[in-house]
């Protein structure tokens, strides 16, 4: 059995001779003798063409009979085609029917909104659009951890059950057994989570990092890969409840050493899923997104720019009768602030360093200034916030200071401050949306379009 793309890869070698493919029928056509199969299998971007002749298969009649979307295995020669579009076909001697397909089929050949395909989500993976977007987001995963290991990382699991809130934003699922009608309750009616499985209140994790931390702290250069979960009840087509993140996190390092980290993993995975995937790239950049390519390219050979916080709010204060929130310093930045920073002002990926501390969260390093700290977001034309960061507190005191502003309970977090304790150093890391990577690699608008199963509020199917 060969899978299609090697017979992209490896045509003249096999001319002449004869292959078996598996795949699943896209579209069928024959008039009288003759037959036409585009067939695909998921391997490469594009289909082969299968022609099949009456007078060389055994089952002419039942073939021409078979609906779009039937499984079949197909043997056949490979015949050079330098005429035709395809470089290449396969002219069957037999065709096995393995999974026959309903009239009613989903998928015909004409083109389905976006919108109709998330309802049918466990049949999408094989249309043009989503099968590019997945093999995309399988190359981007690949490339990521390549990234890290060739540069010394060690991939660790965190775990996704956690006790502690690391963004402190309150946007956490409860994990828990005990009855969602009926909970046993303490004397002031809130849950009694003595009783619960792990005997405290749990939920699903918002981040790795400060597990992440406790790593860094052990081999100096670690990553996370990992799904990550958050109720947020944010409707837009950048959050998703459940997504993965990408978080390094580097000891003995600072903030600049922590952007240059990600201006190099961005760029290194940029040009590994434009050398490896050219025809699914090729595809976004003619079908969703006509500057794809473009601006792709210009990524990978440019520098990020970078501006402060107190920067960026001068310039958008600046423009704020063109937004719909208008901005001032302490205001949080919204899409369409992060939008017009990195498309009309900067053009390019911009980190934007230096927040203020009170929309950050609690262990992000004060700095000398005492108003913001040393966090660092970037933000990218299309998306805006890709990646989150910060250099870490490691001063005890203060980060003690600092959980007591966010109202946080010590006794909850004893093992995160001994890692101040017991050699701590300077540190710092950051978070990838991996989702908002694929969108940025794709050109693909909606995150529940980049998610093969995705969740989002009120929707949990499949
Ligand atoms: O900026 P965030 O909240 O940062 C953290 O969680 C840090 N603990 C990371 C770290 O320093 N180790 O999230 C990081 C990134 C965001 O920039 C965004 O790309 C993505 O995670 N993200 C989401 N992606 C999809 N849906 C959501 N609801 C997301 N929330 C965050
Ligand atoms: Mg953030």
């Amino acid at each position: 059995r060969t899978e299609i793309t090697e017979l992209y890869s490896k045509t003249a070698e096999l001319s002449g001779k004869a292959v078996t493919v598996c795949g699943w029928v896209r579209t069928i056509r024959d008039s009288k003798a003759l037959g036409f199969i585009d067939l695909n299998d998921g391997s490469c971007f594009k289909g082969v063409q299968i022609v099949f002749e009456a007078n060389r298969i055994s089952n002419f009649t039942e073939v021409t009979k078979l609906n779009v979307g039937s499984a079949l295995v197909v043997t056949g020669e490979l015949v050079l085609t330098p005429q035709a579009k395809q470089p290449f076909e396969i002219h069957a001697d037999k065709i096995e029917a393995e999974g026959l397909s309903s009239p009613d089929y989903p998928l015909q050949k004409k083109r389905h909104s976006l919108e109709f395909l998330r309802t049918i989500a466990h049949l999408r993976p094989r249309t043009n659009t989503f099968s590019a977007a997945f093999r995309v987001r399988s190359a981007a995963a690949f490339a990521i951890h390549k990234f890290f290991h060739e540069n010394g990382f060690v991939y660790v699991h965190t775990p996704l059950i956690t006790g502690s809130d690391c963004e402190g934003a309150g946007e956490m699922f409860t994990v828990t057994t005990l009855d969602a009608e009926n909970p046993p309750r303490k004397k002031d009616g809130t849950v009694d989570y003595s009783q619960d499985f792990f005997q405290k209140h749990t939920s699903l994790t918002v981040s790795g990092q400060l597990e992440a931390e406790c790593m860094a702290m052990a081999f100096g250069k670690v990553y996370t890969f990992g799904p990550t979960f958050r109720a947020e009840k944010s409707y837009t087509q950048r959050h998703a409840a459940e997504f993965w993140m990408i978080e390094p996190e580097i000891a003995f390092a600072d903030l600049q050493d922590n952007m240059k980290l990600a201006e190099a993993m961005m760029k290194y995975v940029i040009k590994y899923v434009m050398d490896t995937c050219p025809d699914d790239i090729a595809f976004f950049n003619q079908f969703i997104d006509k500057g794809l390519v473009d601006r792709l390219t210009n990524v990978v050979n440019s520098d990020f720019a970078c501006v402060t916080y107190t920067e960026a709010i001068e310039i958008l204060k600046k423009n704020n009768d063109k937004f719909e929130y208008k901005v001032s310093w302490g205001s949080d930045l919204q899409t369409e602030h992060e939008k017009y920073l990195t498309e009309q002002v900067f053009g390019k990926p911009v980190f934007v360093t230096d927040y203020p501390k009170e929309i950050k969260a609690f262990y992000m390093r004060l700095n000398d200034d005492g108003k913001t700290v040393a966090a660092v977001d970037l933000l990218v034309p299309g998306i805006g916030e890709i990646i989150g960061g910060s250099q870490r507190e490691e001063r005890i005191e203060i980060l003690q200071q600092r959980m007591k502003e966010f109202k946080l309970n010590e006794e909850n977090y004893w093992w995160y401050l001994d890692l101040r304790r017991y050699g701590g150093t300077k540190h710092a890391g950051y978070g990838l949306g991996f989702e908002r990577l694929v969108m940025y690699l794709t050109g693909i608008a909606n995150i529940r379009d980049v998610l093969p199963f995705p969740r989002t509020t009120g929707t949990a199917e499949f």
